[in-house]
């Protein structure tokens, strides 16, 4: 959450920062702020509360100049949205000006200590403490050279507990900037005569694909004319090659569509597709058991699956479950990291952890993951799509997902990519444990190969029908959308799309559960979106539970296979997918559907789709 990001170099910052900021909204949108050093070498200050839009404006109405600056996109934990609360922050003589991304958890008693020392504060945020801690280290400190400067910050960061990723400005400094990290992510951009940081890739593409990853604990100082030097812990040097992003600054872009998201959902075959490159065939699979750090021995010898994610990636991993235990006849178990981390579960020998993430930059995930470390009978590996991110470093092995940056902040692309790296990875685990025999794993790698296109069709088909059903339904105020199986969790996702975007409350539920409890509040104004293939084992039972939906007056949405007609009584409307000889391919299919419905209605009742209140893409706070 928060985005974060600084610049230095010749050109004039703040419109750069602008941009930066931009492409990091989806990291929170409740204000923004953006800090130059003038050439007279003063710190200039802008803040707004809301989104950049305003910050813009407020930007044309006030230039600022300067060529070395800090900027701010704020996801709120201490203190509502409000001007005094936006970042960045200063101390209270505005000497020093800083951004953060993070919690720090001891403010309040650090808080306590520089009141006693007659320090004043302008906001309620936990931040403030540090330009205040800042500022009294670095008028302790002996000017600004290196040394100087890299011991007083060591000096403040010694003070602190908690999460952060911090960008740091200081009168005395003059032209360099500080970046800071522990538990939050930051990333260094290398351009040319130029250097920037900034919380995520995106931010950083416009001007460089060439990145340094600032690691825990480590500290980064960006100076004029030379490289930003990195320095560890314990305040050493450290040399670290840049590396070449491989994501192309269009990707980040909204490419002619009015929105992220919808441009993301048509970007999901694409994804599964680069997901699935070069690692499906059999003669794939040394290559991809590489990547996933797994050796042949270690699968022989694993005896269950846990799955760790939060949000979208969890319904993933939960469709992870069902693959595990169809394919690889592996007992699996998808956990939500948050809960999974306070729970007393142990970790027996032979377990498989997978965590999933899109940003790999989720604090529960992250946290869950640690956890599983600790015990050294887990082999660990993450499907991830963010490049060099946190989750990749707690893990031994990392299957990325290739969908590019995605920025919509309800998560659709990486979803359909984090499927094709689970269908990868058990399929290969599969095979390796001679759970499934060879023609067998050709039969299913050839259909797997010719779901994107599938998913094309069903993306360009359906999509007319579906916005007529989001005109139909966008003033429904409760949706119930059943699934079973396979699909129970694509269910589940569809109903967490309808809601986090369009605000209309939505259950999914395991459509025999309907009986238990959700049936009581079926009648004639709660619609049902039922996902009922026909190559499910459990289409009888699905079909069952339609007509019950049916009788208690439900207008019934059905996702049906292209040419059955055995529904079309019962529901008042289908959407067709094609025919699959593998069942286990359906939630990809269905789920598409269920994210152009929820983009729909979102859009026609005039929401900010990429940007639904309150939430955030990369929750990095417990
Ligand atoms: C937030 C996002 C979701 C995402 C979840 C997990 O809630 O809004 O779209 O699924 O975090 O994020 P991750 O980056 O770990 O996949």
């Amino acid at each position: 959450m928060c985005g974060i990001v600084g610049y230095l170099g010749k050109k004039q910052a703040a419109p750069l920062l602008l941009d930066g900021l931009k492409r990091l909204e989806y990291r929170g949108y409740d204000s923004a702020g953006i800090c130059v050093l003038t050439p007279q070498g003063d710190l200039d200050i802008v803040r707004v509360v809301g989104k950049i839009a305003g910050l813009e404006e407020r930007l044309r109405a006030r230039p600022l100049e300067g060529s070395v600056a800090l900027g701010h996109s704020r996801w709120a934990t201490h203190g509502r949205p409000s001007e005094e609360n936006a970042h960045p922050h200063t101390d209270c003589k505005g000497g020093v000006v800083l951004v953060h991304n993070g919690i720090i958890e001891n403010y309040q008693e650090l808080k306590e200590g520089l009141l006693k020392r007659k320090h004043k504060f302008r906001s309620e945020t936990d931040t403030e403490v540090l330009a205040h801690l800042f500022e009294e280290e670095i008028s302790r400190g002996n000017g600004a050279s290196e040394t100087a400067v890299v011991s007083s910050v060591r000096r403040v960061l010694k003070q602190l507990r908690g999460a952060y990723s911090l960008v740091v400005m200081s009168k005395k400094w003059g032209r360099q900037i500080i970046g800071i990290r522990k538990d939050c992510p930051l990333v260094v951009g290398l351009g040319a005569g130029e250097s920037l940081l900034a919380s995520d890739i995106p931010a950083l593409l416009p001007f460089t694909k060439n990145v340094v990853f600032i690691e825990d604990n480590e500290i980064v100082l960006l100076r004029e004319g030379r490289r930003p030097v990195i320095f560890n812990g314990s305040g050493k040097a450290v040399n670290r090659p840049s590396q070449e992003v491989p994501w192309d600054p269009l990707m980040a872009e909204k490419g002619g569509y009015k929105h992220f998201m919808h441009k993301e959902i048509f970007e999901g075959p694409r994804s599964f597709e680069d997901t699935l490159r070069a690692r499906s065939y059999e003669e794939n699979l040394e290559a991809l058991l590489a990547e996933a750090a797994i050796r042949r021995q270690e699968i022989m010898r694993l005896r269950r699956v846990t799955i760790l994610a939060c949000g979208t990636a969890y319904h993933a991993g939960m469709i992870g479950e069902y693959l595990f235990e169809q394919w690889a006849k592996l007992p699996a178990r998808a956990e939500i990291a948050s809960e999974f981390r306070y729970a007393s579960r142990s970790i027996e020998p032979g377990t498989l952890t997978v965590a999933i993430s899109q940003s790999g930059e989720t604090a529960d995930t992250i946290a869950a993951m640690k956890l599983c470390r600790k015990t050294s009978a887990s082999v660990t590996m993450g499907i991830v799509n963010q490049i060099g991110s946190t989750l990749t470093r707690q893990t031994r092995g990392t299957l990325y997902t290739r969908c590019g940056p995605e920025i919509g902040v309800a998560s659709t692309k990486a979803f359909v990519a984090q499927l094709a790296a689970l269908y990868l990875l058990v399929l290969g685990i599969a095979r390796v444990r001679g759970a499934i025999a060879p023609v067998q794993f050709k039969e299913i790698t050839r259909e797997l190969c010719e779901i994107p296109n599938k998913l094309r069709w069903v993306l360009q088909e359906t999509e007319p029908r579906v916005m007529a059903l989001a005109q139909e339904f966008q003033q429904a105020k409760g949706f119930l959308y059943l699934g079973r199986h396979l699909l129970y969790p694509v269910a589940l996702e569809g109903a967490l799309k309808l809601k986090e975007i369009s605000y209309i409350h939505a259950e999914g539920y395991a459509a025999g559960e309907m009986k238990h409890g959700p049936i009581a509040l079926i009648d004639s104004e709660m619609p049902v979106f039922c996902l009922a293939p026909r190559s499910s084992l459990i289409y009888e039972k699905m079909r069952s539970n339609m007509e019950e939906a049916r009788a208690r007056g439900a207008r019934i949405i059905a996702v049906v296979t292209k040419g059955d007609r055995s529904l079309d009584k019962i529901a008042h409307q289908t959407i067709v997918t094609p025919v699959l000889k593998h069942e286990e391919f359906e939630p990809v299919l269905a789920a598409a559907v269920t994210q152009l419905f929820a983009y729909h209605v979102a859009r026609l009742k005039g929401l900010d789709v990429d940007q639904p209140r309150n939430l955030a893409k990369s929750v990095t706070v417990e």
